[in-house]
């Protein structure tokens, strides 16, 4: 099957104030030493990619005080041009969500949500052209689902995470192809009951293993045929080829040990500008 990529519109911080001094997820201990140097490095071929398959990347000033700011998808969720703005579950991140919602005042949008409820944004948000798949039971809170789905008029589909390692849906499920509604997912992070409405929704989704999910595989940006994932997903290359996807490993070896990935690390801004 031949797949076609759209160019898309992503948001990205530089990891310059890049560290591990808390731990609020089950990746993240302060014991283990980060190499800056590296994590830059890391992240700018990351950029490199999405520029080099023309993509537009905008960024965010990273912030001295807030070290986990380079996971810009939880900052904020953007559909239609419409911006919900996040509100984070622990006061390690809090101040990162004024910084997303003062960014897209000035470059443009009109209108940006300061969410009542908890939610972090494209970590737990994740869209097809038919739904908002909402992840809830680490982070963001049930009470947000409603109020996505009031802002964004679209229909919300509520899904519980049950496994600290996969704390955010992004780490749990991937959208490959949000016009077919394709996606692929690791059925462990879920609850019984949302692996049922999982296998419902997407009879036809990619099933990863337990293995490719812990290399957190599906903390992967597809733009309809480029899949960037993180590199040691091995196994999920060969099923992403199957599909007419073209699959790039990407080395983010330091961001993990925040707990993130390719993901995390690129909140995407949904309509992509139009062409010159
Ligand atoms: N250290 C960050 C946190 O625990 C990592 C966030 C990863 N981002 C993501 N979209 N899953 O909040």
């Amino acid at each position: 099957m031949h797949r076609d990529a759209s160019p898309r519109r992503y948001l990205m911080c530089p990891p310059a104030h890049f560290r591990v001094t808390y731990s609020i997820n089950p990746w993240m201990d302060p014991a283990k030493p980060v190499d800056l140097p590296l994590a830059l490095t890391q992240w700018e071929d990351l950029r490199d990619r999405y520029l080099s398959l023309g993509h537009t990347v905008e960024l965010l000033e990273p912030d001295a005080t807030l070290p986990d700011m380079v996971y810009a998808a939880n900052g904020a969720t953007v559909v239609d041009g419409r911006v919900l703005g996040a509100r984070f579950a622990f006061p390690e991140r809090t101040g990162e969500a004024a910084l997303h919602r003062d960014w897209f005042r000035a470059h443009g949008f009109t209108d940006v949500r300061e969410p009542d409820h908890v939610n972090e944004g494209e970590g737990d948000f994740a869209v097809t052209s038919t739904y908002l798949l909402a992840g809830r039971g680490f982070r963001s809170s049930p009470l947000s689902h409603p109020e996505a789905q009031e802002f964004f008029g679209r229909p919300v589909i509520g899904l519980d995470l049950i496994d600290p390692r996969f704390y955010h849906l992004d780490t749990a499920l991937c959208v490959l192809d949000e016009a077919a509604d394709e996606v692929m997912y690791y059925p462990g992070a879920f609850s019984p009951g949302s692996r049922g409405v999982l296998a419902r929704l997407f009879p036809g989704a990619l099933i990863a293993t337990e293995k490719d999910a812990l290399a957190l595989g599906m903390n992967a940006v597809s733009d309809g045929r480029h899949v960037l994932l993180p590199q040691a997903a091995v196994g999920l290359f060969g099923p992403l080829r199957e599909r007419g996807y073209e699959p790039i490993g990407i080395d983010l070896s330091e961001l993990l040990k925040g707990g993130g990935s390719v993901k995390c690390c690129t909140q995407e801004l949904r309509p992509a500008p139009a062409a010159p």
